[in-house]
């Protein structure tokens, strides 16, 4: 049979059997319970019944024919099914998946661990690393450590939402405690896997409640908002933000770019140290971009993985408040993968804010049942340690001190690798290291450029030539420029 495989994003037309059916559930780059559009052609339903009853007998994956309202995109004739057919050998299963091509960002540390180049540096992922070249393990962290040894917490479920008073800490630290948002109860807060997890939950959440809605993101952004929101179900356009020309925002398309967006749809918003870029609007222009976004009836997602980042942890949360002071619903996934140094303990949340107490606690509800149905509950340790150390005053203080010296660190880091390039490429322009907010810098360096870097001295960025600078350190610096210079 012909190894056939449906194009979601073409119609189709042809015809159609059985091993076609089973390539789809198996070998296809999107499963086939993906939401298709229903085609005009409707022959294809007169066919339903038979196949499905096909697949129900054979135990398949009758999910993907069942499914009153599942509809395909394109015209396909079903006249050649061989309804008895043999079930494909079990050998068959995989015989035509393809490779996944590697994650953009994760995929450089595999190829960097595998590196062998004894200079090698890695300014792939975004991950802090101090002065010797290690995460470090923040003494606010080890002493809540510590202190939970010592006790022995058992270990069981968390409730679904997370922990309560971690909740209640990132709600405080997201909107500030006083704000009337937290006062009257219109904010729901829940504990996540990791940012990538409150965008998920925030995800699946929008899709049961605006199943019609585009989602905008930022051109260039996190490479894992578009798979992460059409992995949703969304479909996810770009807005203009970054000029390449001037490495530099692009203020007046973004503005115009929110402005056309029709209403309902979500706009996802780096709400501070926009990653890759490094480069955020300035207060006024956050102003402008907010008046815009609710003047749309735009949804307004806030990706808040940096906080502290940029210049201290109050000052990161102010477009977050910015948005708080307008009427209109708010969704904000934070993580403290960075903020703690705790990246592999996976600890992250949402918050949603609604009209009042009564629309926050039904849409509590909702997510909930998302996590309920993705996860069920989160972990504990990382929620534990977190929540420790936001809710003790003087772990609050060590927190912030050592987050400050995080912060203070990178910055010395892209003064130093400034510098470095001006003495290795004098003719170059690097001013945009220097203006440029947050753990990274978006380089200016080519796709070719990079593999160059990779290739030739084991230093490794990521294919849009964004560079990690907090992973910089008074000894690889000087390498990474002269490599860089090299490369020009
Ligand atoms: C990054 O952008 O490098 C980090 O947010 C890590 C990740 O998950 O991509």
């Amino acid at each position: 049979m012909q190894p056939y495989q449906i194009d979601l994003e073409r119609p189709f037309y042809g015809d159609i059997d059985t091993s076609m059916l089973w390539k789809t559930r198996y070998g296809a780059t999107h499963p086939v319970w993906t939401p298709f559009q229903r085609s005009a052609d409707s022959t294809i339903w007169n066919h339903f019944p038979k196949m499905e009853s096909f697949m129900r007998n054979r135990q398949a994956q009758c999910r993907i024919f069942t499914a009153a309202t599942a509809k395909i995109r394109g015209c396909f004739k079903l006249s050649s099914i061989p309804v008895n057919a043999p079930l494909p050998a079990a050998a068959a299963l995989f015989a035509n998946v393809e490779m996944a091509p590697r994650d953009p960002i994760l995929g450089v540390n595999e190829s960097f661990n595998a590196d062998t180049n004894p200079n090698k540096v890695n300014l792939g992922v975004g991950v802090y690393t101090d002065e010797s070249g290690k995460i470090p393990v923040l003494e606010c962290v080890k002493r809540a450590e510590v202190a939970m040894a010592e006790r022995s917490a058992p270990r069981g479920y968390l409730p679904i939402d997370g922990i309560a008073a971690y909740d209640k800490a990132t709600q405080a630290l997201v909107f500030g405690a006083d704000s009337d948002i937290v006062k009257n109860n219109r904010a729901v807060t829940v504990q996540a896997v990791g940012g990538t997890g409150a965008l998920k939950v925030g995800a699946d959440f929008l899709k049961r409640v605006s199943p019609a809605s585009v989602v905008y993101i930022s051109n260039p952004s996190w490479e894992n908002h578009r798979a992460l929101f059409e992995g949703a179900g969304f479909e996810v356009r770009d807005y203009a933000y970054y000029d390449s020309a001037t490495r530099s925002l692009n203020f007046d398309g973004f503005l115009a770019a929110v402005k056309a967006m029709p209403s309902g749809s979500i706009v996802v918003l780096h709400a501070c140290c926009h990653n890759p870029t490094g480069v955020d609007p300035t207060p006024a222009q956050w102003k402008e971009i907010a008046t815009a976004v609710r003047a749309g009836g735009l949804v307004p997602f806030l990706d808040l993985a940096y906080q502290g980042f940029g210049d201290g942890v109050v000052e990161d949360g102010a477009v977050v408040r910015l948005f708080s002071e307008t009427p209109g619903p708010i969704f904000v996934s934070s993580s403290f993968s960075k903020s703690f140094s705790l990246y592999g303990e996976r600890i992250g949340a949402l918050s949603v804010v609604a009209a009042d107490k009564d629309e926050a606690a039904r849409v509590l509800s909702q997510l909930k049942r998302v996590i309920r149905s993705n996860y069920s509950n989160p972990p504990t340790h990382g929620g534990a340690l977190v929540t420790a150390a936001l809710t003790d005053p003087q772990a609050l203080l060590l927190w912030n001190k050592e987050l400050g010296e995080m912060r203070d660190r990178i910055k010395s880091m892209r003064v130093a690798l400034h510098a470095a390039l001006k003495r290795y490429a004098p003719n170059a322009n690097f001013e945009n290291i220097l203006t440029q907010r947050g753990m990274f810098s978006y380089s200016g360096l080519t796709k070719d450029q990079v593999h160059r870097l990779r290739n030739e001295f084991g230093v490794y960025a990521v294919d849009s030539g964004r560079i990690c600078v907090a992973s910089l350190n008074s000894k690889n610096v000087d390498y990474v420029a002269e490599s860089i210079a090299k490369v020009l």
